[in-house]
């Protein structure tokens, strides 16, 4: 059994950033695993303009130091115009843009509150060829947290790729069968990003001996089945699925509260995460694929240059990172990055 892996330098199709003290803590953790990231728009307030997403990346680049990419998104509101978006591709400034239905999750208050508000946009991304990153989950009350994942496949996003059938939709963090299999069942414009602790964890993980605020993220883990039918996609060698931490840092206080926020950082240990799914999948050499070509492939990017190599080494994931608890706190990996 080989002792390192050497790969192309993977990119992170879809990380969470945050801005100021946060940003300066969180950024070169990305920077270090990641050529490129695709940096979703949710600040307070959210990235809505091209000035903002500029002026934005211009504080990443900063905190992140050479060498690595901020690819920046535009976060949809019932009221983007299509020439903002237009505006913001053609200045070299979007590259997507998010679709949080309003009150799905983390800072998305401001996000769309019926799916006919953007259909402007839609035509008009559909046309310019710019991808739309998706939430996949309804925020009816009435719907079950576990299921409304399954629910917004049926309710919007099956019709939304029937009416607009060139548009290039990549579903984001998917955690069940059912979206694993409408991805594969739908054209190659339809793509999905995968997180390593849909991978790794199912809701069990939740209250694992007590409640466990740091396995909480939405969309939230889901059954064992699901989890299964997530990593089967995740190491199948389909182009359709790629690489995507949603590393979505939050204080320890937010997350360990009464009412403790969504979201797991995971970037500072990610691809070694990624390779332990896929080493425990028999599929090693699939990694390259998942993490470094298919993403790239789907957005019209070239593929980096240059190579990352993961040693074969335990190593135990610190308590606390930076004043935030990782993803595997405390937990041993057999990978390290090198480097
Ligand atoms: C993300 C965040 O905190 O910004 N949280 C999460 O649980 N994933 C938002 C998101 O991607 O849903
Ligand atoms: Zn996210």
């Amino acid at each position: 059994m080989s002792d390192t892996i050497t790969i192309r330098r993977p990119d992170d199709w879809h990380v969470h950033l945050r801005d100021g003290p946060m940003l300066a803590r969180v950024a070169r953790h990305t920077a270090r695993q990641f050529a490129r990231a695709i940096v979703m728009p949710n600040l307070v307030p959210p990235v809505t303009t091209v000035e903002q997403a500029g002026a934005y990346r211009e504080r990443i680049h900063a905190a992140a130091g050479p060498g690595f990419a901020p690819l920046m998104t535009a976060y949809l509101t019932d009221r983007t115009s299509p020439e903002e978006l237009s505006r913001g591709q053609e200045e070299g400034v979007w590259i997507a843009a998010k679709l949080y239905p309003a009150g799905a999750t983390t800072n998305s208050e401001s996000g769309v509150t019926d799916i006919v508000n953007i259909r402007p946009c839609l035509e008009r991304m559909q046309q310019i060829g710019m991808v739309l990153c998706v939430h996949g989950e309804v925020t009816e009350p009435d719907v079950d947290v576990f299921d409304r994942e399954a629910v917004f496949i049926e309710r919007i996003l099956e019709p939304m790729v029937r009416d607009f059938p060139a548009l290039k939709v990549v579903l984001e963090h998917i955690t069940t069968r059912q979206a694993a299999d409408f991805v594969a069942s739908a054209p190659a414009n339809v793509a999905a990003t995968i997180t390593p602790q849909h991978l790794h964890l199912n809701r069990n993980a939740l209250f694992a001996g007590g409640l466990r605020p740091h396995a909480y993220c939405l969309p939230v883990v889901k059954r064992e089945e699901h989890r299964l039918a997530v990593r089967k996609a995740a190491v199948s060698g389909s182009p359709k699925y790629f690489l995507g931490t949603d590393s979505a840092p939050h204080a320890r206080e937010a997350k360990e509260s009464a009412c403790g926020c969504a979201g797991i950082f995971n970037a500072p240990f990610a691809l070694e995460s990624y390779a332990a799914v896929f080493e425990e999948e028999s599929a090693l050499d699939l990694l390259e694929g998942f993490a470094s070509h298919h993403g790239a492939d789907f957005y019209g990017l070239p593929r980096n240059e240059g190579t990352v190599t993961l040693q074969r080494t335990e190593v135990v994931v610190p308590a606390e990172i930076d004043g935030l608890v990782p993803f595997h706190a405390c937990e041993s990996l057999s990978w390290r990055l090198a480097g």
